[in-house]
């Protein structure tokens, strides 16, 4: 019996979005599944494509077999720039802690060419929607490609912290911000997600002297009404988000990460009149605080 690419690929992508999820620890089986149903090939343009390996740098997939993309990679976008289509079980935690249901909205801010902007558009499913938005012309450009007629999602040239957008029930950030901006707090639902990197002027590519868990972590932060329930969900180095990089926010994030990785974060608050011993990060107008 002869099996069809295409069949062989949905096959390879079941087995992809499995692997990548029990590495992730992911045990929602909705994330799953939406791995299984997007082709990650459909967004990379033509292969052969610049595959990171950690102990080389980018080499070149040996052919253009997506097989390649189904395992748990970094694919470059613009490599000179190191700007790549992230690790798929990393991305996969961050998703399942964001948890989009069918039917809600979600706000993708850095959406790159749009892999997971599809994922994202997969769980919210067709009564729901995605506000894609990325800020580089030229990604922007493919991403509204990629999605041309595809109506649960709106693309966006811009900057995700400026750009307005309808209230959101996850706003997913994909690149490393020094603070929240108001926009996505202020445009979170009641019960809303923001997935929020946050990473240190050392973030992207500091030295390797400093650990990751000193130069970057990710929140996750819901809103009731004006209250920040927080929780930190891992370290990460990540691409910079333009015009979020504040120098006071900066150094308070620095001085933040000498105390520990955030882990016994528990709430955000909008204003800093907090005793500095309640928190672990506090700026000059907000504060990430242990209760
Ligand atoms: C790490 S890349 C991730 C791309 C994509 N999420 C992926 O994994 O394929 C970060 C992306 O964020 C974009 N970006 C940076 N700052 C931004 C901003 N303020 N608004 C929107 N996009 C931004 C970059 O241009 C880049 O495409």
């Amino acid at each position: 019996m002869t099996i069809d690419r295409e069949t062989r690929l949905e096959f390879i992508r079941a087995a992809y979005a499995k692997q990548i999820t029990a590495a992730g620890g992911v045990t929602d089986r909705r994330v799953e599944a939406a791995f299984a149903a997007v082709p990650r090939e459909a967004f990379l343009g033509p292969g052969p494509w610049p595959i990171l390996r950690w102990d080389r740098g980018y080499a070149t997939s040996p052919t253009r077999n997506p097989i390649y993309l189904y395992a748990d990679v970094l694919v470059g976008i613009i490599p000179e720039r190191n700007l790549n289509n992230g690790q798929p079980s990393f991305l996969a935690i961050l998703i399942a802690a964001a948890a989009p249901r069918a039917g809600e909205h979600a706000v993708h801010v850095g959406a790159g060419t749009g892999y997971y902007t599809a994922i994202l558009a997969h769980l919210v499913g067709r009564r729901g929607r995605v506000t894609a938005i990325e800020f580089d012309a030229a990604l922007a450009e493919r991403l509204a490609t990629n999605f041309a007629g595809v109506r649960n999602v709106r693309v966006v040239h811009g900057d995700g912290a400026r750009v307005a957008f309808d209230p959101a029930d996850v706003i997913f950030v994909n690149a490393g911000a020094t603070r929240p901006a108001d926009s996505w707090l202020d445009g979170l639902t009641e019960g809303g997600r923001l997935i929020l990197p946050l990473t240190t002027n050392q973030g992207f590519q500091g030295p390797e002297s400093v650990p990751i868990e000193r130069r970057g972590v990710v929140f996750r932060i819901e809103r009731h009404g004006d209250e920040f329930p927080a929780r930190r969900i891992s370290a990460v180095a990540i691409f910079p988000c333009e015009g979020m990089r504040d120098p006071g926010s900066e150094a308070a994030l620095a001085a933040a990460f000498a105390k520990g990785d955030g882990g016994e974060v528990r709430r955000l608050y909008r204003h800093a009149n907090l005793p500095e011993e309640r928190c672990w990060l506090r700026a000059a107008d907000w504060a990430l605080a242990y209760a």
